[in-house]
């Protein structure tokens, strides 16, 4: 049997289901020697700001059972470098190129866009991070808020016609309200959900692992979690979503198209095994063939509830 792993979101077409979670996979090179990139659905980079950013003072990253922290604080290497020593990599790529882009204000975002106008050619779509957890300014702030995110994807929808894709946060009580504020901004697709805030605590030394206290917490023990965001926002908006949330095996992905996102991104589990994205690509066709699933659209939305 044929299996058609391909997958819809509005205009943007995925060969299969699977990306990669922005700041889990560096600027897609570093993982060229792990992974056949072209075998993805699609990359999406780090998170790329205005100006370089080095980010949080150590400790960033912490293992806690059933997951990780980290604090990363946005470093990355900036958006004249990243158009400079970045995207020439990212052009060789058959696969989809989406670049995440942070800020701290609206501005830092726009200006974001401004410079990425030059290669955008060779973009296939943007994330909009609005969820950063470990940013006193930015998405921490602006991304809890539905009237600033309405207000954000508005500005963004004006600046460009690539499919832009409005990353959100699950700290709020009510993600549909984000979900909606930035469909009404004109949003094209949303993903959901970024990490979910968490503590380490050194216990001898009665300190806080990380360095910045909290950090975001990522790993098989938030895919439940997410899950029930991604379903919340199935009811809230029309607009495609990409799932994430700890996920590790095919069963993981399916999991989330079943509760109606239409792709979903591996993020952790990359620093478990630096090649399990292309192994659950492989592992989703062999699951359709054993569940006689000829086209893996068909399970998008189809969680039968009663
Ligand atoms: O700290 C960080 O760079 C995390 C970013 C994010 O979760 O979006």
């Amino acid at each position: 049997m044929e299996i058609d792993l391909s997958v819809d979101l509005g205009s943007l077409n995925l060969a299969n289901p699977v990306l990669t979670a922005s700041g889990t996979f560096g600027y897609a090179q570093e993982f060229s020697e792990f992974v056949n990139l072209n075998r993805l659905g699609g990359v999406v980079t780090k998170s790329i700001t205005r100006y370089p950013r080095p980010g949080n003072p150590p400790h960033r990253i912490v293992e806690v059972s059933c997951g990780m922290l980290n604090s990363i604080g946005l470093a990355n290497v900036g958006v004249d470098a990243f158009i400079r020593e970045k995207m020439p990599f990212l052009r060789t790529l058959q696969c989809r190129k989406i670049v995440n882009i942070a800020g701290e204000c609206i501005e830092d975002y726009v200006a974001v866009l401004e410079k990425l106008a030059s290669v955008e050619e060779d973009i296939d779509a943007y994330e909009v991070n609005l969820s950063c957890p470990n940013v006193k300014e930015g998405g921490r702030t602006f991304g809890k808020d539905p009237e600033q995110v309405f207000k954000m994807t508005r500005a963004l929808r004006q600046m460009t016609g690539k499919p832009l894709i409005v990353k959100l946060t699950p700290n709020v009580s009510d993600i549909g309200e984000l979900g909606k504020a930035a469909e009404e901004g004109g949003a094209d697709i949303l993903s959901a959900v970024n990490t979910f805030v968490g503590l380490a605590v050194d216990v001898e030394r009665r300190r806080p692992i990380l360095g910045t206290v909290t950090g975001g917490f990522s790993g098989p023990a938030i895919k439940p979690l997410a899950l029930a965001k991604v379903w919340e926002l199935r009811q809230a908006v029309d607009l495609p979503i990409i799932g994430i949330g700890g996920i590790f095996r095919a069963n993981d992905v399916l999991e989330f198209l079943l509760v109606g996102a239409s792709a979903v991104q591996v993020g952790t589990a990359n620093f478990v095994d630096p090649s399990i994205s292309e192994k659950i690509v492989d592992e989703l066709e062999q699951s359709c063939r054993r569940m006689g699933i000829s086209r893996i659209r068909d399970l998008i939305g189809a969680l039968e509830t009663t």
